[in-house]
């Protein structure tokens, strides 16, 4: 197998991230991965939704790369979502186009993992704080992935980081090689 993979990365202040920028270090130059930073591209938010919608078919799998802000994403993900997951597109009559391409949620959190549980004060594990996008991929027919997860990233230490940066590395990796995308198993 040999999956193409999309990143479509959101992060508004770059040049502020320590982990966002080493996980983009550890991936954006993989053969047969797309890097596509969205800010960078859209800094006016004036998207080219044509553009987005060719890069989408021409990948097998799509990873949306961004820091979880208030529980969600950086507000250009969702203008990204709203406009380039249209109907006729995405979803509704002539739509469906993404059926069976893989999502995959790559975040970083700055709650440790033990706050995002009933008892802590984030209240909700991460899963099901990411349900909309979960419902997103299973309405368009695409296959959502468990999403790969950085937590605690305000407070690790700098070894921590490259370590779940080198994580990542390997698990695009794997999922460029190994993942079935006609059954959605690993081989
Ligand atoms: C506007 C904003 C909203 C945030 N919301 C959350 C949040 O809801 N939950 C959380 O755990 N961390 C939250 N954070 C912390 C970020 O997730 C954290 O700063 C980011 O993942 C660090 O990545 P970076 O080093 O690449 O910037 C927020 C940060 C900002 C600036």
């Amino acid at each position: 197998m040999n999956n193409k993979i999309l990143i479509n990365f959101a992060h508004p202040r770059f040049e502020t991230s320590i982990a966002n920028k080493m996980m983009v270090s550890a991936i954006q130059n993989l053969e047969g991965v797309t890097f596509n930073d969205l800010y960078e591209e859209y800094p006016d938010f004036l998207i080219d939704i044509e553009r987005e919608q060719k890069l989408l078919l021409e990948h097998d799998i799509i990873v949306f790369q961004h820091p979880l802000y208030w529980y969600s994403t950086p507000a250009l993900l969702k203008e990204w979502q709203d406009l380039v997951l249209e109907a006729g597109f995405a979803y509704g009559n002539n739509g469906y186009q993404l059926e069976n391409k893989c999502w995959l949620t790559a975040i970083t959190v700055g709650g440790a993992y033990e706050s995002y549980t009933e008892s802590g004060y984030n209240s909700y594990p991460l899963e099901e704080l990411l349900k909309p996008f979960e419902q997103t991929a299973n309405f368009c027919g695409m296959r959502y992935l468990k999403p790969f997860a950085v937590y605690d990233v305000l407070r690790i230490s700098r070894e921590k980081m490259r370590d779940a940066a080198e994580s990542y590395r390997k698990h695009i990796i794997s999922l460029q090689s190994h993942l079935d995308l006609t059954s959605g198993s690993y081989s």
